[in-house]
């Protein structure tokens, strides 16, 4: 397993680059299998889940070229003759889900493992199943397994209604509702940047798809999607995330370029808070500048939906607080029970309690390096972040939860000035 060790206290200089989006990435690749010619997408960020995802692709018989360091995939699902995502890769990355909605779309069946648990607590897919059903599909559960399909062989269209808003089971409906037979329309949507990118590809490809970018989208079904050439958008996580490392541990004073951002993804929330600690923000085009403050005020936030203060930023904001002199409170409302983060910052002595979907944190107390332990994507990068502005070493153990959504981290934090490293370790050896 792999480790990754970082040495507080450098300060972070110079410049930033922000890859392509892995949370979009993935329904972009499920388009792919919408047609049977060849689809191209671009700025394919080289991360585990892709790689996973790409498996899961592969094994309904569709061929995918394309090396990571391309940073480009080709998907042709012409030959697609197996409509099947198995327990094995599904159990590896829940994203595997969207292969019901682009398979029953396609070939209007689909066997689908179900998804289980996630790293921090239940995450359902009720609404996914019963958007299917909303189309037309019958579905049943067999062992494990989400069986369903198209009377007559393809969807028929209908109205779904999402409570809560989700990104997965708009996308996943989505992908069924373009080459149903009639029309659909999908209330509650959600309008994360991930389904606008996906409505924007698949319209290039011919769906037709009305109230792009708001809460209802109309679908009219059409009989068949063209190839086409696509460029996902850069990773708006991944760039929030770079924003918190520079304002935690740049120099006052000295700013810190980031390239290839698109901040209007982060939402008027992230941003607003952001500035609100007195980090300077200037933004220019698809590059912005981040300058630390003396010192940082403590932003108190509330997950939600986009443009809300996004989830995937609040373990990393936490750090952001931990150094913060003051008293905050981070109140998550997507993932009431997203908060593994807090007992590993706790060992390195943040000042964090938890109370039902809140967290508590008193900043600018000693943070000191020590052992910690990667539970999810998100929590893992806050340790990192952690580990940047605490005194002496860290230790970042099971580093692998990070490589699945952040590409070559240590490599553009270190050409920025961080001491961090990556080292194999034996996490079952006996102490010395
Ligand atoms: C996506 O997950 C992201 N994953 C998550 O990113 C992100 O945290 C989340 O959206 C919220 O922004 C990918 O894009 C691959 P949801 P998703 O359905 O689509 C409830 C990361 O770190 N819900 O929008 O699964 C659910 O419990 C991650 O990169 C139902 O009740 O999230 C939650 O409270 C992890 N029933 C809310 O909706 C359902 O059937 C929003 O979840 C589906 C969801």
């Amino acid at each position: 397993m792999d480790k990754l060790v970082v040495r507080g206290g450098q300060p972070l200089i110079g410049d930033l680059h922000v890859s392509g989006s892995k949370n979009t990435a993935l329904p972009l690749m499920a388009i792919g299998l919408l047609t049977d010619g060849p689809v191209t997408i671009n700025h394919i960020p080289d991360l585990k889940d892709i790689s996973t995802f790409r498996k899961v692709i592969e094994v309904t018989g569709t061929t995918v070229i394309g090396s990571p360091e391309e940073h480009r995939l080709v998907i042709n699902a012409a030959s697609l003759d197996r409509p099947e995502a198995p327990y094995e890769l599904v159990k590896r990355m829940r994203a595997s889900f969207y292969m019901l909605g682009a398979l029953l779309g396609r070939t209007g069946q689909a066997r689908v493992s179900l998804p289980g648990g996630c790293d921090w607590g239940p995450r359902p897919v009720d609404l996914h199943i019963e958007g299917m059903k909303s189309l037309g599909a019958t579905v049943e559960l067999d062992a494990g397994y989400v069986v369903a399909r198209a009377n007559g062989g393809r969807l028929s269209g209908g109205r779904v209604r999402f409570e809560p808003s989700s990104v997965g089971a708009t996308i996943n409906v989505l992908l069924g509702a373009v080459l149903a037979k009639g029309e659909s329309v999908l209330e509650n949507a959600a309008i994360e940047p991930d389904v606008v990118e996906c409505c924007q590809m698949l319209r290039l490809m011919g769906a037709q798809i009305d109230g792009i970018g708001t809460r209802t989208l109309h679908v009219q079904g059409v009989d068949r999607l063209e190839p086409v050439t696509y460029t996902n958008c850069p990773d708006r996580i991944e760039l929030g995330t770079f924003m918190i490392a520079a304002a935690i541990s740049g120099v006052p004073g000295k700013p810190i370029t980031i390239h290839h951002a698109n901040p209007e993804h982060l939402g008027t929330a992230f941003l607003e808070s952001f500035t609100r600690t007195g980090a300077g923000l200037i933004i220019n085009g698809d590059k912005i500048q981040v300058t630390a403050p003396e010192e940082l005020r403590p932003v108190s936030i509330r997950t939600d939906v986009y443009p809300g203060f996004p989830t995937d930023l609040q373990a990393q904001w936490t750090v952001l607080l931990a150094k913060a002199v003051g008293n905050s409170k981070v109140h998550e409302t997507i993932y009431p029970d997203r908060f593994k983060h807090i007992p590993e910052l706790h060992r390195m002595g943040v000042n964090a309690i938890v109370v039902g979907d809140e967290a508590v944190i008193e900043g600018g107390k000693r943070i000191q390096g020590t052992s910690v332990m990667s539970t999810d994507l998100r929590a893992s990068v806050s340790l990192v972040l952690a580990g940047m502005i605490a005194e002496g070493e860290t230790q970042v153990l099971r580093v692998y939860h990070l490589d699945r959504g952040y590409e070559r981290v240590e490599e553009k934090l270190a050409n920025a000035g961080i001491d961090i490293k990556r080292v194999r370790y034996d996490e079952w050896a006996d102490p010395d």
